[in-house]
């Protein structure tokens, strides 16, 4: 049987959702789903989650934003065995014809609900509906995820040995240019100087869902930068790079063009006069507000509008509360200290750790280095320590 359902995901609106919430947050994900207040869940695959009935306001509220990594308002789900079913593919095209031609939509997009061990059999199945429903709708404005606009809608299907769901969202909507999510980017490159060149990767690639990229050219700070993984990604991407980090860099990044390493404490680094970055990259390892004190430290070098993206580490715990309470925290410490948060996320290169993402909100700032911005973040946190 086919079940369809009306679900525009507008404000206050109960209707079925499909979220994923990353398999290493697995032991703590009926907790997050309960605090998506649904009226039922089913677990599809490892990672996704069909909620019967919940609405907007939870499923992108500021409990669960952090540990759901897409979401998708469900307009059409039908719970079958595509594999058993003849005429499947033939079936579901033309019932997503009926029911979304009439959209004003830019894209169609199929991806599976089992995307991290892809069945070659659902591949070959997604790729089919795909092809068929691109035959069946009239031309629509855009052919690949990479081209999409991050605010217009697309057609978003998800296929499994659990049946097919979909709904309309725009890729800033559901928090991913793909179905399901970010792009999945391989960083078991045999050559890779670390797994956090693919972080970085994802990170810029999220980023293009909320502003535009940074040009050619553009300086990045980066602090906490051995190996070098993160910096390697960064001038492949022909970025100009100030590398800071107690450690070396691995040699293969000695004298490339467009680096400078500087080898010492982030926090002691000052930049050189005159000398102003468009972005900061932090993935410093220890505690959160250390890290975000040293980022704090360096916003007198931010150009206006700079990009801050932080890697937040979540010390040993699987508590959902304690991840939200720092993250409130860090969000607090760099509101004071000049920096808004633009988006936050888990991307599928991040293990127990988030990344959070701020604009320099202009204005007044201290000289590079002076440190005042991180003092008075600093006055925001609290003054007994918190174990998490
Ligand atoms: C997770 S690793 C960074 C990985 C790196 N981003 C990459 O792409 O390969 C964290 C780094 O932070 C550095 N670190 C931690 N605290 C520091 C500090 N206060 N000053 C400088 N480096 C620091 C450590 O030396 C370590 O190399």
């Amino acid at each position: 049987m086919i079940q369809q359902h009306s679900n525009g995901g507008g404000a206050g609106v109960a209707g079925p959702w499909l979220v994923r919430i990353p398999e290493v947050f697995a032991t703590v994900g009926p907790e997050i789903v309960r605090r998506l207040s649904p009226t039922g869940a089913t677990l599809l695959g490892t990672e996704f989650y069909l909620l019967k009935s919940s609405t907007a306001e939870a499923v992108t509220g500021p409990d669960t934003v952090l540990h759901v990594s897409w979401r998708l308002p469900v307009a059409h789900s039908w719970p079958c065995r595509p594999r058993t079913m003849e005429g499947f593919v033939e079936k579901a095209a033309q019932t997503l014809l009926r029911k979304f031609s009439g959209q004003p939509i830019q894209a169609i997009l199929v991806g599976l609900l089992h995307g991290g061990t892809p069945n070659s059999y659902y591949k070959k199945l997604a790729s089919n509906l795909r092809g068929r429903v691109l035959q069946l709708f009239p031309p629509l404005p855009v052919a690949e995820a990479e081209s999409q606009h991050a605010g217009r809608p697309t057609l978003y299907c998800l296929l499994g040995p659990e049946g097919l769901y979909a709904g309309v969202a725009s890729p800033v909507a559901t928090n991913g240019f793909y179905p399901g999510g970010t792009k999945h980017l391989p960083h078991e490159a045999v050559d890779a100087i670390s797994r956090a060149g693919a972080k970085v990767a994802e990170a810029l690639h999220y980023l293009r869902l909320h502003r535009a990229a940074l040009p050619k050219g553009a300086h990045w700070l980066e602090l906490g930068a051995s190996p070098g993984g993160m910096t390697a990604e960064l001038l492949s991407k022909q970025f100009r790079v100030t590398a800071v980090d107690r450690a070396a860099l691995d040699s293969r990044l000695d004298g490339m063009k467009g680096l400078t390493f500087v080898r010492g404490d982030a926090l002691a680094f000052r930049a050189p006069a005159g000398v102003v970055y468009d972005g900061l990259l932090c993935d410093l390892n220890g505690g959160a507000r250390e890290s975000m004190m040293a980022v704090l430290s360096h916003r007198g070098a931010l150009k206006s509008g700079a990009v801050v993206i932080f890697t937040l580490k979540l010390p040993g715990t699987e508590s959902v509360a304690a991840a939200l309470a720092l993250r409130d925290e860090i969000v607090a410490m760099a509101g004071m200290g000049g920096l808004n948060l633009i988006a936050q996320t888990h991307l599928r290169a991040n293990r127990r750790e988030f990344t959070l993402f701020f604009a320099d909100a202009g204005g007044s700032r201290p000289r590079a280095g002076t440190g005042a911005d991180a003092e008075r973040g600093a006055s925001l946190r609290p003054r007994s320590g918190r174990a998490y």
